[in-house]
């Protein structure tokens, strides 16, 4: 295997995770980015994020010397034979997506670069974009130039992104010339992995039609989840019945209270742009974000319903991430959630085992935030269930029922099976299966036992 001098341009998620990667792979690798707090972390072995596994690896390839860091561009780029573009390509008020960090990174590659280069397109960017980024560092580059361009879309999923790296499904590398394709499936050779080479532009619509088909997949079993509350029917059962179909297949087939994250909600409404550019409106894509913003306030909706007052009860907000295993909050159902309950007049403690500092910020000034699950329930009326974390769904629905003033549960994310549910006084409401009322039901019962035991205990006595 060739050893690469690999540059890369941004160290959020995808950069950072792509860089630790390749020079675990044995190649050379320097990041670059203009957050200068963050390199310093990064110099000192200190993720940034919270990602399983992520730390251990940068360590290790920065005592090895291959993997450095840098805020300088033109170090990075100066000497790099492939040139990884990972910066943010966030979205615009319109849903449209901006470039503006993708372009300010070729006008640095068009300063620094010379000879043949690769120039590689990991960030998620509307179909044309690569074409853009080879055509400007041609016109712009400063000297003799031979640029080749990549579009190599990432499929990781935030919480397990080593593991999709090490054994993805597939590798997509779209390329309009067989040179950089060529360099790039050598790169991935040693992972052994299914390679789907495309031309360019098929490459970067892949990205987006997989994440557009996916949230399709989880908004369409949540209106499964809907008519399932209505006929009395169970979604886990639905799902399990549907999903062993091969054609189906049973993952994202995991009703909650919708999808959130830094890729979905930003992928399709950036699709949705793309495809009315092009005066086709994609009107199925456009139901799925229709009923996902509606599922994300199911369990609001609900407490309403059940309870018409939340006015100063106080409410155990249980996860903050938009999934287990991050510190992510972008896009998470529990800020709206939050913001909604708050407004209401209720009291709002939240806990989330690793997001609760970055909840702290994100969260109005009113809602106390936790790491300890026991605090946040203690004495609480209601729980909400936002992300299902270990920790929530262990946590014995014993204490659940012993802790809360009035154990009431809304579980957005179906942590619990309902035959255990039901052998505790705790009401619980989850999403396409019945709710149970075993509150009165369970503490009439154990009173009339504790007073069956007490008139036992007399009549031996008396
Ligand atoms: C996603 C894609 O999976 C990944 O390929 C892409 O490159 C980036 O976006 P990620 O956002 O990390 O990854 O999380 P993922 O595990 O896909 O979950 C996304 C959202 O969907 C979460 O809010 C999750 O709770 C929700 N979800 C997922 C469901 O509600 N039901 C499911 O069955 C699966």
């Amino acid at each position: 295997m060739e050893k690469r001098a690999i540059a890369i341009i941004g160290t959020g998620y995808v950069g950072l995770v792509t860089a630790v990667s390749l020079a675990e792979l044995g190649h050379n690798v320097i990041c670059v980015d203009i957050d200068k707090n963050k390199l310093n972390l990064l110099m000192a072995g200190k993720s940034p994020i919270y990602e399983p596994g992520l730390e251990t690896l940068l360590v290790q390839n920065l005592k090895s010397g291959r993997l450095s860091f840098t805020w300088n561009h033109r170090q990075a780029i100066q000497n790099a034979d492939i040139i990884y573009l990972a910066v943010g390509t966030p979205s615009l008020q319109d849903g449209s997506v901006d470039l503006s960090y993708l372009m300010e990174a070729a006008k640095e590659i068009s300063l620094s670069a010379h000879d043949e280069i690769v120039v590689v397109t990991k960030s998620t960017v509307p179909v044309g974009t690569s074409e853009i980024v080879k055509k400007f560092i041609e016109k712009h580059a400063v000297q003799p130039i031979n640029v080749h361009v990549v579009s190599n879309p990432e499929f990781l999923r935030e919480g397990q992104a080593l593991q999709d790296t090490f054994h993805a499904d597939r590798i997509v590398i779209g390329a309009d010339d067989d040179v950089g394709a060529k360099i790039l499936m050598e790169l991935y050779e040693p992972l052994h992995l299914n390679i789907i080479r495309t031309d360019l532009r098929s490459a970067e619509l892949i990205k987006y039609a997989s994440n557009a088909f996916l949230a399709t997949k989880i908004s369409f079993i949540n209106e499964i989840a809907n008519i399932c509350e209505r006929l009395n029917a169970n979604i886990e059962d639905v799902a399990r019945g549907m999903g062993s179909d091969s054609r189906i297949g049973t993952q994202f087939l995991k009703a909650g209270i919708g999808y959130g994250g830094s890729c979905f909600p930003k992928d399709t409404n950036a699709l949705m742009q793309i495809a009315g550019n092009l005066s086709h409106q994609f009107e199925l894509l456009e139901a799925v974000i229709h009923v996902n913003n509606r599922q994300q306030s199911l369990l609001f909706e609900k407490a309403k319903t059940r309870f018409a007052k939340l006015k100063h009860l106080k409410i155990a907000l249980l996860g903050l991430s938009f999934k287990p295993n991050t510190d992510d909050l972008r896009e998470s159902p529990a800020l709206p959630l939050a913001n909604k309950l708050i407004q209401d007049g209720a009291k709002v403690i939240a806990f989330d085992p690793v997001a609760y500092e970055k909840g702290r910020k994100l969260l109005p000034d009113e809602v106390k935030v936790t790491d300890d699950i026991r605090h946040a329930l203690q004495e609480a009326d209601l729980a909400f269930i936002v992300t299902d974390w270990d920790v929530i769904k262990d946590f014995p629905l014993a204490l659940y029922e012993k802790l809360m003033k009035r154990p009431v549960i809304f579980d957005g994310r179906n942590c619990f099976a309902l035959s255990e549910v039901s052998q505790y006084a705790i009401e619980y409401h989850s999403i396409g299966r019945q709710s149970i009322y075993r509150l009165k039901e369970v503490s009439l019962k154990r009173q009339t036992m504790k007073q069956k035991t007490v008139s036992s205990i007399n009549f031996l006595t008396t």
